[in-house]
């Protein structure tokens, strides 16, 4: 997107706060511990090679003990101690966690479910994003943080806040509700024009007066989903002000330092980060494994490619992971032997400039006790520890990575606004989700060893030999208008089922499906055929070589385009299941069934193919390689030594080439 591509004030980073070595380091809490053990701390930080501490982030109640007092003394001495032992500061502003005077005086701020319940304190992040009360105290703290370290020669980045919308994301309180309607005055100037976009002719919704309209509370039934997903924006946005209005006041004292959030890729489904890209300085990200999964580093490679594509290409930073389990999974699996040096790799190896974790030192009390650390609960003479302390060592010899950038001839479109509206209430199937078609089309591009951007519908294609755009139910004019230059202008697009369906304001375009896409694909869609749960259906070829799919079938119609799978079962036999349309001088396929593993592994081969792709079926699928040029990193998932580039990758192992 034009916004994220902009130049920003630091090319890299915090290269111009003194950096000059991939960061490494993590969470630092020093206001946890007696201050006797801050000089173990800092010791045992330079024994590891860590060079980067995020300092601050929850301690608001320290800084500011009482509205208005603050008292820095602590972190002033935990400053000059990093200074002097030259370690780097990422500096938090503590506004994640309010303190209990906040709550107390300002019961108006507190987080509203959308039934209506007023949560409590005791956790963190339990305030009302919309709140003047909020925003005034947290812009007050910043300021004053800004004020009196903006100059500090420990500071190479600020860090906003953290991770914004974690578990306030949607408030829905009366003050929001007022927000709310002042966000939509703005968005759709009048009533009429509200009205007409929110279809409120169906159900008799039609709004009279601004005061009538409420945020998407709890109702008997399902709530109008223009209204909810204009909530969703609105929420989204309100956080971005929020973040706004600290970095400004962070920037007016400290006009040299770069200033982030952390961003939640993974987890965070609510913040349209293509928005958020292009008010940070460096785009950071924190990456947290489902332990409970095989493929956990593919979704792990599919987080930081998306990192690097919100950074435009640029370096990174990952600003926090964990050494080995977290503590809010269901079952905290321990990493591997290894799992902890490959997983930072591969950060690493698809752009990531620092490798930083949650956290520096383990807790003893508190919620996150039972979370890994670099230095664990059992000290220096852990495993955990010793793999921390040799990735240190290997982090600190690849400062010549820095700064290069991920090649990929392969983009997947990725779009907040239509995963919100996809997976609102009352859709064809339960069983149609967002994520569920990007990992599927990620993960087998990541089995063919072809590297990824991910890139925003009405972002500039033309760099990519191949666009897959996983299930993009809405699809705005603008979006369509951009996929159809791509393949008029030779590329080749795939498109999944269930795209196109509906724009921005989630009404079906006039005609049949899929709307703005019905040319470009060559096709239109009669009917969709949901599948029962568990139900296959079978696909050929025509030449007998059998495809099975499940989830979802549709009743297509040609209209330009060729069958190269048709359904053979199922509740539209003999009907087209995949098809390929020439359009201009490029290829446009179309799935309309939910193709997985092998099978899709065997039709993405003859994608490739039309696209003059090579997807490398001589290396195992097992191994990760990436180009970083003129840097390639390979990263062996397998248990059995790989050949890579006449370089033995053993098992488990990770091998950084310089290629000739
Ligand atoms: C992150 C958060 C950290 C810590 C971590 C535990 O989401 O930013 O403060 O709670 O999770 O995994």
């Amino acid at each position: 997107m034009a916004e994220a591509e902009q130049p920003r004030p630091y090319p890299g980073w915090p290269y111009p706060r003194g950096l000059d070595a991939i960061a490494y380091g993590g969470d630092y809490a020093p206001e946890q511990w007696p201050e006797e053990i801050w000089a173990q701390d800092v010791e045992l930080m330079r024994a590891a090679g860590v060079n980067l501490v995020s300092i601050g982030i929850f301690s608001w109640a320290l800084i500011e003990p009482e509205e208005g007092r603050y008292t820095f003394d602590w972190l002033d001495r935990a400053l000059e101690l990093l200074h002097a032992n030259g370690i780097r500061v990422d500096l938090g502003t503590p506004t994640a966690a309010p303190p209990p005077w906040f709550a107390h005086r300002h019961p108006g701020a507190r987080l509203v479910d959308r039934a209506g319940h007023v949560l409590g304190q005791g956790g963190r992040q339990s305030f009302c994003p919309s709140s003047p009360d909020y925003a005034r105290a947290a812009a007050a703290v910043a300021e004053q943080l800004g004020r009196r370290y903006g100059e500090h020669p420990a500071v190479a980045l600020w860090h906003v806040h953290n991770e914004f919308a974690g578990v306030n994301a949607h408030c829905y309180c009366d003050t929001c509700a007022a927000a709310f309607r002042h966000w939509l005055r703005e968005r759709h100037g009048d009533l009429a024009t509200l009205n007409a976009a929110w279809g409120t002719t169906f159900w008799g919704q039609r709004y009279g007066d601004w005061a009538q309209i409420e945020p998407p509370r709890v109702a008997p039934t399902a709530v109008n989903p223009a209204q909810q997903l204009d909530y969703l924006r609105f929420c989204s946005d309100t956080h971005l002000a929020n973040y706004r209005r600290e970095r400004d006041a962070l920037r007016r004292h400290s006009p040299g330092v770069p200033i982030t959030t952390n961003f939640m890729i993974a987890n965070c489904k609510w913040l349209d980060y293509w928005k958020w890209a292009g008010e940070v300085d460096i785009v950071a990200n924190d990456h947290y494994l489902d332990a409970a999964r095989d493929d956990r580093h593919v979704e792990l490679a599919m987080c930081a490619d998306l990192t690097r594509s919100l950074a435009g290409g640029a370096p990174w930073l990952l600003m926090e992971h964990s050494t080995s389990a977290v503590n809010w999974q269901p079952r905290n699996i321990a990493k591997r032997p290894g799992e902890l040096a490959r997983n930072s790799l591969a950060h690493v190896a698809r752009g990531a400039d620092g490798v930083l974790f949650f956290q520096w030192r383990a807790s003893r009390f508190g919620a996150e006790k039972f979370h890994s650390a670099m230095l664990p609960q059992g000290g220096t003479g852990t495993r955990i520890w010793r793999e921390v302390t040799e990735l240190g060592g290997r982090l600190a010899g690849l400062g010549a990575l820095r700064g290069t950038r991920v090649a990929a001839d392969v983009a997947v479109v990725w779009d907040w606004e239509s995963w919100w509206a996809l997976e609102l209430e009352w859709r064809p199937s339960v069983d149609l989700t967002y994520r569920e078609r990007v990992e599927a089309y990620y993960g087998q591009l990541w089995r063919d060893h072809l590297t990824v951007d991910f890139v925003h519908p009405e972002a500039d294609l033309g760099r990519y030999r191949l666009v897959v755009a996983p299930t993009l139910y809405l699809t705005t004019e603008a979006a369509a208008k951009n996929l159809d230059a791509y393949v008029s202008g030779g590329g080749t697009l795939l498109v999944s089922y269930f795209s196109g369906i509906v724009d921005a304001n989630d009404t079906v375009p006039d005609g049949p499906y899929p709307g703005a896409l019905r040319d470009l694909l060559g096709l239109t869609v009669e009917e969709f055929l949901p599948l029962r749960a568990g139900e296959r259906v079978e696909l050929s070829d025509g030449t007998g070589a059998g495809f099975s799919a499940d989830v979802w079938a549709e009743d297509v119609v040609l209209a330009g385009a060729q069958a190269v799978l048709h359904y053979v079962d199922g509740p539209a036999p003999g009907r087209p299941a995949v098809t390929r349309h020439q359009h201009g001088r490029g290829t446009a396929w179309y799935v309309s069934t939910r193709l997985a593993g092998a099978d899709l592994g065997r039709l993405m081969r003859q994608v490739y193919d039309g696209a003059g792709l090579d997807a490398r079926p001589d290396l195992p699928e097992t191994v990760e390689v990436v180009r970083r040029p003129p840097f390639l990193l390979a990263i062996n998932h397998g248990t059995a030594p790989v050949e890579v580039h006449g370089v033995t990758v053993e098992a488990g192992a990770v091998a950084v080439v310089e290629e000739g």
